[in-house]
């Protein structure tokens, strides 16, 4: 007898944790996503501020199968010149400030990540690397060392050596970017952790630090950008400029691509002493980069952008005042909701599951679930939406008020 799929996932496909969700999709399209019995989930995370403009943009659709009828992949990243690229890289630099003007294509968030800490070195000639606490940047051997919790990174020992961690928004611990710091990876706004956004003033006092002890200052804005947080890119909103900008997640329209971007000078050290510092086989796919560039276009040409901070207002309204929420964190469009009390966690995740709502849950913050919905919701459907976790809040409220 032949395995049904979900037999065939749970014994032959990798498992990430013992409690996947195991939704079974058929399809998914704008802000839903269907399963195999034809039920319909309201997308609240974008599967991990991925989904931006939803799934299967039009546009972006178009813009792929126009690319597959003229060429994949040619050869290595670096070697060719494909319009798909170049055309990305015009667009994308009339949209930063000028010091940033060169992009280095990747396929993933950590290998972006992995790129910044060796070209940081590099240029600096020093190794220590400044990251903060509770910052997720990566599940590779360098991304994973910059995590805080050595409970976890115990397991995967030896860590890559020379990593320094500061606590995010504290304003004392800058002094510890010093002169051995070769780079500090930030993300304007931690994500992981639960949206904690930056306090007044201190991502300028981390830029200040950084040009006093002549190191590169890093975003990571591979939650941050392409619009989640209501300007293209969070250093925008805040106005401090980093060395290096590290994208990824929404900048492919749901396929795989994410991007180093820095100053030419610094970016072609890896060009330079030796030759060949950094390659990689696929990065810059050029279907990849087709699809992204309409993604930038769509960001840029239409209100998306601009509507962003009011519904995520408008969501994050709806659900303020019940009973056991605690607080919510924003900034634009990614969220975080805090419970009065942890145990209530479980039950509203499952609950707006049942109810065809998908929350998720962060990875250090266990009193919070996350809100990242596509930027393209209209107001209707996020009244909807939030109408789904109210009923979920309230079950997770009388699961504990029975006596
Ligand atoms: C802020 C941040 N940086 C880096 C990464 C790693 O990206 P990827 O999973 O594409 O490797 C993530 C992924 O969640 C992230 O949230």
């Amino acid at each position: 007898m032949s395995l049904s799929k979900r037999d065939i996932f749970f014994s032959h496909l990798a498992q990430t944790s013992p409690l996947s969700l195991a939704l079974e999709v058929s399809r998914a399209e704008g802000v839903f996503i269907y399963d195999t019995d034809g039920k319909r989930y309201f997308d609240l995370n974008s599967g991990i501020s991925v989904s931006s403009l939803g799934h299967r943009h039009p546009k972006v659709i178009d813009a792929i199968k126009k690319q597959l009828e003229l060429y994949m992949h040619t050869m290595v990243y670096g070697e060719h010149i494909q319009s798909p690229q170049t055309e990305y890289a015009d667009l994308l630099f009339q949209h930063l400030d000028n010091s940033l003007d060169c992009i280095y294509f990747l396929n993933s968030g950590t290998e972006v990540i992995e790129a910044a800490m060796k070209l940081s070195r590099r240029v600096t000639g020093r190794y220590e690397i400044v990251a903060c606490r509770n910052a997720y940047h990566g599940s590779t051997q360098g991304s994973e060392s910059l995590r805080s919790d050595k409970e976890y990174s115990r397991s995967f020992l030896p860590l890559i050596p020379g990593v320094r961690h500061i606590e995010f928004n504290d304003f004392d611990a800058i002094d510890n970017i010093g002169c051995r710091t070769a780079g500090v990876i930030i993300e304007p706004v931690q994500a992981e952790a639960g949206v904690i956004p930056p306090a007044q003033n201190y991502l300028q006092a981390i830029r200040q630090r950084c040009d006093e002890m002549q190191c590169l200052l890093v975003f990571d804005e591979i939650q941050t950008g392409f619009g989640r947080t209501g300007a293209l890119f969070a250093h925008q909103k805040f106005s401090v400029l980093p060395d290096l900008l590290c994208l990824g997640k929404a900048m492919g329209g749901g396929l795989p691509i994410g991007a180093l971007v820095g100053n030419k000078k610094t970016i072609n050290t890896f060009s330079r002493n030796p030759a060949l510092g950094h390659i990689s086989t696929f990065a810059g796919n050029p279907v990849i980069c087709a699809g992204a560039k309409a993604v930038l276009e769509l960001l840029l040409d239409t209100d998306v952008v601009k509507e962003v901070e009011e519904k995520g207002k408008y969501l994050s309204d709806i659900i303020a005042s019940h009973n056991i929420v605690k607080e919510i964190r924003r900034e634009g469009m990614m969220m975080a909701v805090e419970l009065e009390k942890r145990k209530y966690l479980k039950h509203v995740v499952q609950r707006s599951f049942e109810l065809g709502a998908l929350i998720d849950y962060f990875l250090f913050n266990s009193r919070s679930f996350r809100l990242a919905p596509p930027l393209i919701y209209n107001f209707e459907q996020l009244r909807e939406a939030g109408d789904i976790l109210l009923e979920a809040l309230d079950f997770a409220e009388s699961q504990y008020s029975k006596s």
